[in-house]
């Protein structure tokens, strides 16, 4: 069949056939083939043991029947056990289902001593259901719990839009650099540092690679980076990591619109990179049936008309009182306007003294800073960008104001001094961006193995 890859002729014991991941060729019947897997699920029905075999590119329905169903390896099947499978894909019968509506009739099949998966108390099931109520124990069996439809379906939608930002920046001409992690420097605050004993020298977790790609614009014209950063983030929310995954950009000789359109563009060219790959646009249905591209141009909205939007709507700050302009919007009233508005909102021009020190002033009212958080509904916030500031001079009273040594950012102002520019950027977390995409509660469950106030295992 050419809808199968090339045949990888293998001399088995028994006879030649190709070996298929368990996803590849979903039309294909008729055809013998040789399979590997870990159970998924298995039912018996009358003397027919039914398995659902999983790879990680697929599941396949196999079916075994007679003796191969009253094996001693066949009667003690565990869940997770891997084998090894012989036989004929065929249609499902009428009104049965099986995904890609086809099941392995087997012939043969192997399963060593070793690759047999523990069963009794031990088995995995038992040890997830018994904890399905605690999400810290939950946690602790990350390593389990991956191997679950929704988990690994988000991590390889993860894989799938990380890939497409690389694919995405590759078309805009943006050049990706490798920032360092270990830093002496901090970008958005001294209170989410995290401090290490550096040879007798202090020094921190990076919070963001901003800094570094800015000083990149000279030497290499726009960059970008996907990179660690690292908050001590002390409370427990939804949407906060100690450790996650930051998407950063920095673009030179551009004015705050040309920011603003370059991330959208970014933005929606990424979800359409990602959704042209057919099963991870079945993953993202199969997470999020409601999901819809958004449509462009994205709703823009000053953020002194958010503070009027949301006294219109009687959703008060974090001390219950009527927003001021000034008031830092907090989580909760942020989603709730967001979720509200459902749709994505450019929040921009926040005032100078909620923002970070290098953000430009708006020329237009000093007040304010030329930012924007971009926030998504179910989630809110999940990019952060601004024009940085280009007069060495200004950024010198930023410092002393946020009472920053300058001296240890020689290298950042050094910028200003060697040929300034007009340039900004953003950084967008890539956990929030799935929570978003993937419909997910939390951005715990958009990483491998969370790091977040009080866990740093496994
Ligand atoms: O708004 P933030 O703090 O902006 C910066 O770090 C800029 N220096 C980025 C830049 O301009 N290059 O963070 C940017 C984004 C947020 O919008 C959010 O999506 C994510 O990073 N983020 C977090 N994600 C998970 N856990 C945390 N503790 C996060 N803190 C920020």
């Amino acid at each position: 069949d050419k809808s199968l890859p090339a045949p990888v002729k293998i001399k088995l014991d028994d006879t030649d056939s190709s070996k298929i991941t368990l996803g590849d060729g979903k039309d294909v019947k008729g055809t013998r083939v040789r399979v590997f897997g870990r159970v998924h699920r298995e039912r018996k029905q009358s003397k027919v043991l039914f398995i659902t075999l999983r790879d990680g590119y697929g599941y396949m329905q196999v079916v075994l029947t007679g003796k191969l169903a009253e094996t001693y390896d066949a009667l003690t099947l565990t869940r997770e056990t891997s084998m090894e499978i012989f036989g004929e894909l065929r249609q499902v019968p009428e009104g049965a289902h099986a995904p890609n509506n086809r099941e392995l009739h087997a012939d043969f099949y192997k399963i060593p001593q070793i690759w047999k998966a523990a069963g009794g108390d031990d088995a995995i099931t038992n040890r997830v259901s018994q904890n399905t109520d605690n999400q810290a124990q939950l946690l602790d069996l990350r390593h389990l719990t991956l191997r679950g439809e929704t988990a690994s379906k988000v991590l390889i939608v993860r894989d799938a839009v990380e890939f497409a930002f690389n694919q995405v920046y590759k078309e805009m001409r943006l050049r990706k650099v490798s920032p360092p992690a270990l830093v002496q420097t901090q970008v958005e605050g001294g209170s989410t540092l995290f401090e290490f004993n550096y040879y007798n020298e202090k020094a921190y977790l990076t919070q963001s690679s901003q800094l570094y790609l800015e000083t990149c614009l000279p030497a290499m014209g726009d960059v970008y980076c996907i990179e660690k950063s690292f908050r001590a983030e002390k409370s427990l929310t939804r949407r906060h990591l100690a450790e996650y995954t930051h998407v950063e950009a920095e673009l030179d000789y551009i004015n705050f619109e040309d920011l603003l359109n370059h991330l959208e563009e970014v933005m929606c060219r990424v979800l359409e990179v990602t959704m042209s790959d057919p099963t991870i646009k079945q993953h993202i249905m199969d997470l999020n049936p409601n999901f819809q591209t958004p449509s462009r141009p994205f709703m823009r909205m000053k953020y002194s008309d958010a503070i009027t939007w949301l006294n219109e709507h009687n959703i008060p700050n974090e001390e219950g009182k009527p927003h001021e302009f000034g008031d830092d919007i907090a989580e909760a009233a942020e989603r709730r306007m967001t979720d509200e508005i459902n749709r994505p909102i450019f929040l921009t021009h926040f005032p100078a003294h909620i923002k970070a020190f290098y953000m430009l002033k708006d020329p237009n009212d000093p007040r304010v800073t030329e930012s924007v958080d971009c926030l998504m509904p179910n989630v809110g916030e999940i990019v952060g960008g601004s024009m940085r500031m280009d007069d060495n001079e200004e950024l010198m009273a930023a410092f002393a104001r946020e009472g920053i040594d300058p001296s240890t950012y020689y290298w950042y102002t050094d910028q200003r001094k060697y040929g300034s520019s007009p340039h900004g950027g953003y950084g967008l977390g890539l956990e929030r961006y799935l929570a978003w995409l993937c419909n997910q509660h939390t951005v715990r469950d958009c990483c491998l193995y969370p790091r977040y106030f009080g866990r740093c295992k496994p």
